[in-house]
């Protein structure tokens, strides 16, 4: 006769491993919980909502909160040093003072619907410096000549070639705003070689932008703001795209013109050598966030650090490397507030402007 185990006796080993007892929760500890809509939510609270969602939405909370900070920080905030210089000792200049934020973005995102989001921080003074690369500079002056429209990501090229469209991801650029780009261009390079040939103007990266930030007379243009409000805007890779190809087609009609990529490596690495405090809000990553990481490294690392990008790390690239890959730099201070949210910064970062500097209230 086979004994049968009794079945009401859980076995011991088993329950210990499935129901071993917990520490006990922090008091600071914050529950996961989502947005209720059966409440009537602000866009606000839906907003603020998001930190308590649990993964990158989680991660878009702390991003509002750090860019939050990056904005209240004025210097009068913090005791006077005993070393301090005789330019911020007096309490207006300190209440005056904030923390510089600097903002990189990649070209596509000016061809899509953010260039709206960087002008209204560009117009209203909330970023101290720009970085991007040549189509994020191009892209702004031709959206003045020509629209980009809404297409499909499985158009097919051979086909977009024949008819002379251009696309990027699920947007079109007609060829034909090229070709206006070039007409606009090419007497504006003219006056350039001239000024430079007659008064010796040596022209960079960042003072050839202003001057067509100028000549664009349009304000529906970042780079008119830029130019307005004197924000200087930095492109160190000026000629990779179509700036390039008139710039090229430039060189053969009326040689001469020189850009000069020295000058604006000071000038962006001094901005930050005498920020008081900076903050970094990074879209995307290439040159737009190394740029900008490196020129914080003069100053022994920003202060309040932001990357919201779909890059990966385990490829070892600049794009992907999360924030604590820079404290190791001496890119990002050790201990500052720092985040990188893993997203399409076309999604994440309207939400980010709007819990931040489109909010009258918090400050600037
Ligand atoms: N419209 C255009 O995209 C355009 C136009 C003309 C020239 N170019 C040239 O192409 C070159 C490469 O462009 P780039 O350096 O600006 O960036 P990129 O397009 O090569 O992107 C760099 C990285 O940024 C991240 N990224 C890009 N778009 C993102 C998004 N929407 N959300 C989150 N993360 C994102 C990705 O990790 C990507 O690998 C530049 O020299 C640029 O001038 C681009």
């Amino acid at each position: 006769m086979t004994m049968v185990p009794s079945s009401n006796h859980v076995p011991m080993g088993a329950s210990a491993a499935v129901l071993q007892p917990s520490d006990p929760i922090p008091e600071t500890a914050v529950s996961v919980q989502g947005p209720n809509f059966e409440q009537n939510l602000s866009l606000q609270d839906f907003l603020k909502s998001y930190e308590r969602i649990g993964f990158q939405a989680n991660s878009l909370g702390k991003a509002i909160d750090i860019v939050n900070r990056m904005r209240k920080w004025r210097l009068s905030d913090e005791p006077l040093a005993e070393d301090e210089s005789e330019d911020y000792t007096a309490p207006e200049v300190r209440a005056s003072t904030r923390c510089n934020i600097f903002l990189g973005y990649t070209s596509n995102l000016i061809s899509s619907g953010l260039r709206e989001i960087i002008l209204y921080l560009v117009k209203h003074k909330h970023v101290a410096a720009i970085v991007t690369t040549a189509g994020g500079i191009e892209e702004d002056f031709i959206k003045c000549l020509g629209k980009t429209y809404l297409a499909d990501f499985n158009m097919d090229g051979a086909d977009l070639r024949k008819r002379g469209m251009n696309r990027i991801g699920n947007l079109i650029v007609p060829n034909d705003n090229y070709c206006k780009f070039e007409d606009w261009l090419t007497p504006i390079l003219d006056s350039m070689l001239l000024e430079q040939q007659t008064s010796g103007q040596v022209w960079t990266p960042s003072s050839f932008i202003r001057r067509l930030g100028k000549e664009i007379n349009n304000e529906e243009s970042v780079y008119y703001w830029a130019y307005k409000n004197d924000t200087p805007v930095f492109c160190p890779a000026l000629t990779d795209g179509s700036l390039g190809d008139m710039i090229y087609f430039h060189s053969f009609r009326t040689p001469g013109l020189v850009v000069d990529i020295v000058g604006d490596i000071r000038a962006l690495n001094e901005m930050s050598r005498k920020s008081r405090k900076a903050g970094m809000i990074i879209l995307g990553g290439g040159v737009c966030k190394h740029q900008i990481a490196n020129a914080m490294l003069i100053r022994n690392g920003a202060d309040y650090s932001v990357f919201i990008n779909t890059g990966q790390e385990f490829d070892g690239s600049d794009s992907g490397a999360r924030p604590d890959e820079a404290v190791s730099w001496g890119k990002i201070r050790a201990g500052a507030e720092s985040v990188k949210v893993f997203a399409d910064a076309t999604l994440v970062f309207p939400m980010l402007v709007a819990a931040t500097f489109a909010q009258e209230s918090s400050g600037q």
